[in-house]
């Protein structure tokens, strides 16, 4: 049995810690895309984890997969697997040998792409860990997987093309190119040591076999999406978006099991109660001024990878509701809700005045969305309580505001309300329902 777990907006919707919360049940936890640009925080009993590569559950003697579709930067994953073994907790994660290797050039040539385009106001505002040119490269047929890493010679046939071919892409920009991302003899060393380590760990698997057969034993599994809806390759913000799908149709590609899998599960959305992105491109909702840095102080919105600054926003309705019909959200989790309280009244953007006309739905491109005036249905606002003792309680001792402004976006979505997030802790969530038990 599965549960996909997406973001519904521009990711940050603190899927991390909902995902912490629904392992409890689950048996293992698999990443389908992305890479160590997906920052996810974890509060247990209040030791703060910051991951970007080990899968959330992991931290809990989870397993965790990485899936085929995921692109995987080893000197990240093993910095994260070595700074957990030193708090304490030795994570089980198993990567797909098809999963996609991010080198050091990878990195650079992110960079100077971003530079080129923000002259044309076209960078996506990356996170600058390669992870674009890496699927480039995938794309391009000469990416290297993480199953070359295991047999040295074909790994340096490989190394070998694609360090020179990238060179020569980037000298076409810079100039002769002597940086030490591009040494070929030092990388080739390092990333040896790394697929070392893989073969000795026994980390390397066919990540669709794998997990079909732990489904067929019994296993509970979640399939973690990184990033969000709006910053997923084709339903995003293009081009302001990552290289990768993040939504749920990709969970079985990006794993190597069947839709059907991923379709007979149940399908999460996380919503956070308004928005916030740390990348460019157009945003309807967008705040400034007071308001919106106070709102970016009590959501600690500073991003998780890169500390940046993120840009704040009402929630986007529209944006919702592309989100829930691209993913087949069988059930929401809203967050931040705690995040809202005594800011006074709440506005959301119900539809948008496009041209001339009311539309409820997203524009096809990112330009016409750019064009979009958000038209407002105001909620009333509701007061600080004790978080810890609402989600003790249960749903209906949320402030009667706070429900009205989660039924109305539940109804929007056509999704049930499966938990509701007022606190960074995994005490302070709100559960109507455990989604391997429904
Ligand atoms: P990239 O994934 O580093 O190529 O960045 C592309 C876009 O996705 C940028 O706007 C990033 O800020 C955004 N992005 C990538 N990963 C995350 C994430 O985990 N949370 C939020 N935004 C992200």
């Amino acid at each position: 049995m599965s549960v996909t777990i997406v973001g519904s907006q521009f990711g940050d919707e603190g899927k991390g810690r909902i995902v912490d919360i629904f392992c409890d049940e689950a048996d293992m936890v698999v990443r389908y895309q992305g890479g160590d640009n997906a920052g996810h925080t974890v509060v247990i009993e209040g030791e703060k984890y910051q991951l970007s590569l080990v899968p959330s559950g992991a931290i809990r003697g989870k397993i965790g997969v990485l899936g085929n579709g995921c692109v995987i930067n080893p000197k990240t994953l093993f910095n994260e697997i070595d700074g957990l073994r030193k708090r304490g907790i030795d994570p089980e994660i198993y990567i797909s040998q098809r999963a996609h290797v991010i080198f050091p050039f990878h990195k650079v040539a992110d960079n100077l792409e971003e530079v080129a385009k923000k002259k044309m106001k076209l960078d996506a505002g990356t996170t600058g860990r390669g992870i674009g040119p890496t699927y480039e490269d995938k794309a391009g047929r000469r990416g290297i997987r993480i199953g070359d890493l295991l047999d040295k010679d074909l790994f340096w046939k490989k190394l070998e093309y694609l360090t020179q071919k990238r060179r020569e892409m980037i000298s076409e920009v810079t100039g002769p190119v002597v940086d030490e991302a591009f040494d070929l003899e030092a990388i080739y060393r390092e990333y040896c040591a790394y697929g070392e380590r893989i073969k000795k760990g026994n980390m390397a698997i066919v990540s669709g076999e794998f997990i079909t057969e732990q489904i067929k034993l019994g296993a509970k599994v979640i399939f973690e999406g990184a990033q969000g809806t709006s910053l997923d390759i084709d339903h995003g913000i293009y081009p302001h978006v990552t290289s990768s799908n993040s939504s749920s149709g990709y969970a079985a590609t990006g794993s190597g099991v069947s839709p059907k899998i991923i379709g007979q599960g149940e399908i999460i959305g996380i919503v956070k109660a308004y928005l916030s992105r740390v990348g460019t491109g157009p945003l309807p909702t967008e705040l400034e001024g007071d308001f919106a840095d106070d709102l970016r102080e009590r959501g600690g919105e500073y991003g998780t990878v890169t500390g940046r600054p993120r840009r704040v926003g009402w929630l986007d309705v529209p944006m919702l509701r592309h989100a829930a019909r691209v993913n087949g959200f069988t059930g929401i989790v809203i967050n931040h809700i705690d995040v809202l309280a005594g800011m006074g009244d709440i506005k959301v953007a119900d539809s948008y005045e496009f041209r001339g006309e009311s539309i409820r739905v997203l524009p096809p491109t990112t330009e016409l969305w750019g064009e979009c005036q958000a038209e407002y249905r105001n909620f009333s606002g509701w007061p600080e309580c004790d978080w810890s003792k609402v989600a003790e309680s249960g749903y209906s001792s949320l402030p009667k505001e706070a429900q009205k402004y989660i039924d109305y976006i539940a109804s929007e979505v056509d999704a049930d309300v499966i938990a509701v997030g007022v606190g960074p802790s995994r005490s302070e969530t709100v559960l109507k329902r455990r989604p391997f038990n429904w």
